[in-house]
């Protein structure tokens, strides 16, 4: 290879890395990529010295430091003056009104992580230095090297200082917590910490493995010739940094408070962590002439959202058992708000965590709610102790059934099959709406016809007669007659419910549904070769179906026997734009949901239900929310509900 062909290499390289990390809209297969960086590493170990500074491979952390140099930045780095509510953003607006009165303002997410002062001279990155107390930070110039958001070199040739933000996207948290936790290692509270902790590694290769973010907000010293920040940020976005998500311009406290409350409305459906919006004085002219106080600038401010970590205490430590048998403890907390929403409980998960967390009975603790996940505990406040705290220890007996408990270490499970949680979690499972959908049949019901004797099994449903359901308080004729129809209306269930309702571990609606596209209801009879073929269903899914359908043959013939699920019609699909697309449906659309989920499937369609770079298709309705984000920023086909039904008509 020649010198000019590997300068080429290079460059293609960079571009495919550039769409794949920055633009998250890939170019190109992970076999091409591969291939070109094996093809760079073979030319750069026989000609060393050739080695260009922005090649690829030069973000391999391989280097370990006994520490971190300090080192100045070229300006200082600015904190920014938060604010927590209108009032107090009306005052900040009426300080900078008195600088002058035509004023836009630039506004854009507040990211939750650690801020990083790039230094650029002839287009190279030079140094990475951290935010430290402002003026001195520590050189972290290898680490940064490993962020793929990072760019290496730029084609902006003058020296320049680009800042912004390292985070950890939440589902890289999730995954690395994971990993943490089967090592046993102590867990990061939040993606902050996890972002903090990731960039100041003394081990380069540890940093490159957590897949962190660089995303810009501002230049420090650098000569650029912009007057609004929304041109330079564009410009810089043009060298290849990461763009944000949503980025505004308002005129006024009335569009910023709709920018803050779109922002807020969104920001779990964004990958980062936020935990307000910025607002800047958007003309750099203006900026200059408001200056700094001692601490901030006076252009710009942080408007917070609302907190959504509370401090509370532990009431009590609950064993719940899950229609699988697994006993999950949950903490009673001292009541307490969280935007709006009164928490009582949070989930710990499994015992190990609440040994390695040390939760006891009686700690303050520190609780997190985000979106409509259940709310978990985050840190114990251990120096509040006063000796009332009670350790729990990890039960041996079912606290339903009393029988023993295997205990495998992370978790712990009831394994009497006729234990009355169990039983009774399994059928609630089997009649609610996302399984048999059998109306009527809620938690209640089915605990008073488990308690009069009625129900041992999900099979016990459908013998269940309307003499039985009489003789029950509270039911009248006509109740327990709508009852009785909802059952016999649930025969005939598609294939797909039948195989979602027998509750196999890791198998959900999406799973159950390519099963039976597959297979129908031959799925039984496949082999775990056969289902590992299937896209979306993996080794540990498929040994999970083999598993059950070992021990639970007689139950899944007896179930088959009384349902007779229809099985999907195998007769060739016609050619439409819908057909092998994997679709998201989101906003409120014109019909219910259900009935266009139903009939694109029957168009072909597979219809999930979140945005990832595997999705074809986003069809929304006007009120869209993150989704729609997400999918633009991924470059999905996005297409109006109305659109939809044009295509439809053709
Ligand atoms: S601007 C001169 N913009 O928040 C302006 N900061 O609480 C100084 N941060 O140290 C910062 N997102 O690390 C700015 N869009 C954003 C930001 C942002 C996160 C961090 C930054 C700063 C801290 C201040």
């Amino acid at each position: 290879m020649t010198y000019q062909e590997y300068e080429q290499a290079v460059s293609k390289l960079n571009k495919y890395a550039y769409y794949y990390y920055v633009k998250d809209d890939p170019i190109t297969t992970d076999e091409v990529y591969d291939e070109l960086y094996r093809f760079i590493e073979e030319f750069e170990s026989k000609n060393p010295q050739s080695v260009l500074p922005n090649s690829p491979t030069q973000r391999v952390g391989d280097t370990i430091s006994s520490g971190f140099e300090k080192a100045l930045h070229k300006s200082r780095m600015w904190s920014l003056e938060d604010v927590f509510s209108k009032d107090e953003l009306q005052k900040w607006m009426d300080r900078v009104y008195k600088f002058a009165s035509d004023i836009t303002f630039y506004c854009e997410p507040k990211y939750d992580g650690a801020s990083l002062n790039l230094f650029y001279e002839n287009g190279k990155l030079s140094q990475a230095i951290t935010r430290g107390d402002g003026l001195q930070g520590e050189d972290i110039t290898q680490n940064a090297k490993t962020i793929k958001t990072i760019p290496l070199s730029i084609s902006h040739k003058k020296p320049i200082e680009i800042r912004g933000e390292v985070v950890i996207f939440k589902d890289e948290f999730e995954k690395i917590n994971l990993q943490r936790e089967k090592n046993s290692e102590s867990l990061f509270a939040n993606p902050r910490n996890a972002a903090a902790g990731s960039l100041r590694q003394l081990d380069s290769s540890i940093t490159a493995k957590r897949n962190l973010v660089f995303l810009p907000y501002g230049v420090g010293t650098g000569e650029l010739d912009f007057d609004s920040l929304y041109e330079l940020m564009t410009f810089i976005y043009t060298l290849g940094f990461k763009e944000p998500p949503y980025r505004e311009i308002c005129r006024n406290a009335t569009e910023i408070e709709t920018v803050y409350e779109t922002m807020k409305a969104q920001r779990d459906g964004y990958d980062m962590m936020l935990d307000g919006m910025v607002v800047k004085v958007d003309s750099i002219k203006q900026q200059n002439a408001m200056g700094y106080t001692v601490k901030y600038p006076r252009w710009a401010v942080a408007y917070k959202f609302p907190a959504v970590e509370k401090i509370t205490r532990i009431k009590d430590i609950l064993l719940q058992v899950g229609r699988s048998g697994v006993i999950t403890p949950v903490a009673v907390v001292e009541p307490t708000e969280i935007e709006g929403v009164v928490v009582e409980r949070a989930t710990l998960h499994n015992f190990d965590e609440i040994k390695r967390k040390d939760i006891r009975i009686n700690d303050k603790v520190i609780i997190l709610r985000s979106g409509d996940v259940i709310p978990k505990i985050i840190k114990v406040l251990a120096a509040y102790r006063d000796g009332t705290q009670q350790i729990v220890q990890r039960p041996t007996i079912c606290p339903v059934c009393s029988s023993e408990l295997l205990d495998e270490g992370a978790l712990i499970k009831c394994q009497n099959l006729t234990c009355k949680a169990r039983v009774v979690n399994s059928i609630i499972y089997f009649a609610s709406k996302q399984c048999l959908d059998i109306e009527g049949m809620g938690e209640k019901i089915v605990q008073t016809l488990f308690d009069a004797g009625l129900l041992k099994s999900v099979e016990d449903i459908y013998v269940l007669s309307l003499e039985d359901l009489l003789k029950l308080e509270g039911f009248k004729e006509k109740k327990a007659q709508n009852l009785i129809d909802a059952i016999q209306k649930s025969k005939h269930c598609e294939c797909w419910r039948f195989v979602k309702s027998l509750g196999i571990e890791h198998i959900g609606e999406v799973a159950s549904k390519s099963l039976c596209n597959t297979f129908g209801l031959g799925f039984t009879k496949a082999s775990k070769e056969q289902l590992i073929e299937i896209d979306g269903i993996g080794k540990e899914m498929a040994e999970s179906i083999k598993e059950f359908v070992k021990i639970n043959k007689e139950h899944i013939l007896k179930l088959q026997n009384i349902l007779s699920p229809t099985q999907p019609k195998q007769n060739k699909i016609k050619d439409n734009p819908f057909k092998d697309k994997t679709i998201v449906l989101t906003g409120s659309m014109t019909k219910p949901r259900d009935q266009i989920k139903l009939m694109l499937e029957q168009l072909g369609a597979k219809i999930t239900n979140s945005v990832s770079k595997k999705t074809d298709m986003l069809i929304y309705a006007d009120d869209a929310g993150s989704k729609y984000d997400k999918a633009v920023a991924l470059g999905v086909t996005i297409l109006k509900e109305r659109e939809m039904w044009e295509m439809l008509d053709e």
